[in-house]
């Protein structure tokens, strides 16, 4: 294993020593390579520079008690890219090319995976993009797919501590019929300057309500919301938001222990109305949400008053925590155990 300090990881870039790569040419996805580069050389006409045709995705692998190595609901994220690539008209990546990179990368990395103890993981990042050089906007007909990895810490600061986020009505991140479902560049460009800005107000994001009517919740900034009532367990359903893979598994784990689960749309009134409330996604896992403060409306819902996080958001994060380095079992399927 590699001479890292690895408690003390923040969720960021490190290099790593391999990533893998595929180009798509003449209609077909070719061989598998493996760089130890971390640079690309593509054209400065490309599409994905100047019409956004981008996507990604983002999974874990985790290091277990007994040494080995686990990936999460990597299937999952591999359907959700082909979705990512027909939303902006990009070639479809098949799933089996998507699981034997990540196989590989993660292989090719494994000194990177922090040791059990760390609480940290490998992230690993696929990212999908249009290479062939176009000034008139159309999309590409070459592309390129590429994963690598890095070691990563908490996503925000505060860790499982409860922190603040913000509702800014002046912002969208997506249109009501746009691009919200997808994991595209585009999305998170839309979305940097209210994020900035509820940074420096203190805040660890911006929670967004739809597009349309401003009167439902959609998601927390990179992660999704779910709120917990009357042992209720309730999150967004809403056409613009990104359907994330750890608020599917935290429904199922929810109803687990014995939870109602709903996915409906949430007016943000309802806010008032929750016993405590996260954000959740793979980089935050749970994030638990210690406020909302809806800034023009000069209201603030609180859930954390003591700073700590609800016995529920503690229960659901142990258990997703524990299932992800093995300490549970695998009921579900979600983990692909490398050998
Ligand atoms: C906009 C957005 N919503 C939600 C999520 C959470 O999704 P997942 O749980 O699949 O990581 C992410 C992160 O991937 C995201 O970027």
């Amino acid at each position: 294993m590699k001479e890292i300090d690895w408690s003390s990881l923040s969720f960021g870039y490190m290099p790593t020593d391999y990533n893998v790569r595929y180009n798509y040419r003449n209609g077909k996805w070719g061989e598998m390579e493996v760089c130890s580069s971390d640079i690309i050389n593509i054209h400065m006409a490309a599409t994905c520079l100047h019409y956004g045709q981008e996507a990604f995705e983002g999974l874990k692998a985790f290091r277990g008690k007994d040494g080995k190595i686990r990936i999460f609901r990597m299937r999952d994220n591999a359907e959700r890219l082909k979705s990512s690539c027909d939303g902006i008209c990009m070639a479809e990546l098949p799933v089996e090319k998507f699981e034997e990179a990540i196989l590989k990368v993660v292989e090719l990395n494994k000194d990177f995976v922090p040791p059990y103890e760390s609480g940290a993981s490998l992230y690993i990042r696929p990212l999908l993009i249009g290479t062939t050089p176009k000034v008139g906007v159309s999309p590409a007909t070459e592309y390129m797919f590429l994963v690598f990895v890095t070691p990563v810490g908490p996503y925000f600061k505060t860790g499982f501590k409860p922190s603040p986020y913000a509702i800014l009505r002046q912002y969208d991140r997506v249109a009501p019929l746009g691009t919200g479902t997808y994991k595209i560049g585009g999305n998170y460009a839309a979305s940097l300057l209210s994020g900035e800005k509820a940074h420096s107000l203190g805040y660890s994001a911006v929670l967004f309500l739809d597009a349309k009517e401003k009167k439902y919740l959609d998601e927390c900034g990179p992660a999704n919301f779910f709120g917990i009532k009357n042992n209720t367990y309730i999150t967004p359903k809403s056409a613009s938001i990104l359907p994330s893979i750890t608020n599917k598994s935290l429904m199922k784990l929810a109803e687990e222990i014995g939870m109602k689960v709903e996915q409906r749309p949430v007016p943000v009134e309802e806010l008032e109305t929750f016993e405590e409330a996260g954000a959740c996604g793979t980089a935050a896992v749970i994030s638990p949400v210690e406020r909302v403060d809806d800034l023009d409306e000069n209201k603030s819902y609180v859930f954390a008053k003591n700073g700590e996080a609800g016995p529920v958001c503690t229960k659901l994060y142990n258990k997703l925590r524990a299932i992800q380095y093995g300490d549970e079992p695998d009921k579900y399927g979600w983990i692909t155990i490398l050998e």
